[in-house]
């Protein structure tokens, strides 16, 4: 059977009026007043709930602005739910995300709208796996990124985002290291490598996402769109990196749009992101590049709605994992 549409009420429309001003140029009135009922009750039953919802930047505009508690990258999210008090997160992303929550919050409850949101580089590697590489390169530190299982991290010295990465294989350089692993971003290491003097060994995972964008792209987005800004985040392919004019993560690349506000711009990562910075940016044209993460947007208003009234699907790790799996995280968090 289906569940009856939730009703567009005055309540609903005065509560939901400040978000709609900011996201008219993104949904027309009539899309608006189908998605505004579900932000009013997931805004009043989170309250009730004392939950928190943690929204990363490729989340659709409704769940950005209209229930993200704290918005931002893997990095900012990982930092708030270390430090929040709620008694519940919920993680708007994908389950990695909501792993790196549990594993800093053990006690608190750590729910994801939807299991199946996966990550095609957390698919990439195995603890096994790494166990192995690990083996190949005996005494080499392993600095592993947020995106992959916990049982992977639990095996690695470190842990990095994109905005930190170069910072952290810097920090390990500076502390003696000529070499290091990177995993599992095969893209992520050569960029960070072009920037280094330590060597880096790397695995071979790619996102599914930026692994599509091409230095061709870049040269034809510049012949059609004269002026135009082209930022690009470090899971792209370096041959992309080498054309763009800035390289960042989610929240360096939102940062950037913010403070120097080019007439033009396109951002090469997953479209929700253009979406978002479009709303709070009107002085900026933002040139959409469509390509899309499957995982992030299996992500939608009415599966939060569900997970904050049946408080799951609850992610759990592993208590002797989470033990294993916080001391990398807790080393970038310091490193960062
Ligand atoms: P950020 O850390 O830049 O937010 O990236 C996360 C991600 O999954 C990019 O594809
Ligand atoms: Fe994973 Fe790529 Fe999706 Fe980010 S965009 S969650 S790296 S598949």
């Amino acid at each position: 059977m289906l569940a009856t549409p939730l009703k567009y009420t005055d309540e609903v429309a005065k509560s939901t009026a400040p978000i709609y001003e900011t996201l008219k140029s993104q949904y027309k009135e009539d899309h608006w007043k189908t998605l505004a009922p579900y932000i009013h009750e997931i805004n009043k039953l989170k309250a009730q709930k004392n939950a928190v919802i943690l929204a990363h930047n490729y989340m659709t505009p409704d769940i950005f602005y209209g229930i993200g508690d704290v918005v931002g990258d893997s990095l900012k999210l990982a930092q708030e739910a270390a430090k929040s008090d709620a008694d519940m997160i919920i993680q708007c992303g994908v389950h990695f995300m909501a792993e790196t929550s549990k594993i800093l919050c053990p006690e608190k409850k750590v729910i994801i709208p939807d299991m199946q949101a996966g990550c095609s580089l957390a698919e990439s590697i195995t603890a096994e796996g790494l166990r192995a590489m690990k083996a190949q390169y005996p005494g080499i530190p392993v600095i592993t990124y947020v995106n992959t299982s916990a049982d992977v991290k639990a095996e690695s010295d470190v842990c990095c985002t994109s905005s930190n990465a170069l910072k952290i294989v810097n920090a390990l350089g500076a502390q003696g290291h000529d070499t290091v692993i990177m995993t599992p971003d095969k893209f992520l290491a050569q960029n960070v490598a072009a920037q280094t003097d330590v060597k880096v060994i790397f695995w071979e995972g790619t996102c599914m996402v930026h692994e599509r964008f091409t230095a061709e792209d870049v040269r034809q987005m510049r012949a059609q769109h004269e002026g135009v800004v082209v930022l690009a985040h470090p899971e792209c392919p370096p041959e992309v990196m080498a054309e763009a004019d800035y390289a960042g993560s989610t929240a360096q690349m939102d940062d950037y749009i913010k403070d120097k506000q080019p007439k033009k711009a396109v951002l090469y990562t997953e479209c929700s992101m253009s979406d978002n910075i479009a709303a709070s940016n009107p002085n900026v044209e933002l040139i959409g590049t469509c390509q899309m993460c499957p995982h992030m947007k299996r992500i939608s208003l009415p599966k939060v709605l569900k997970a904050l009234q049946t408080e799951g699907p609850e992610v759990t790790v592993d208590p002797a994992i989470i033990e294993r799996a916080r001391k990398p995280i807790e080393r970038m968090l310091e490193l960062s």
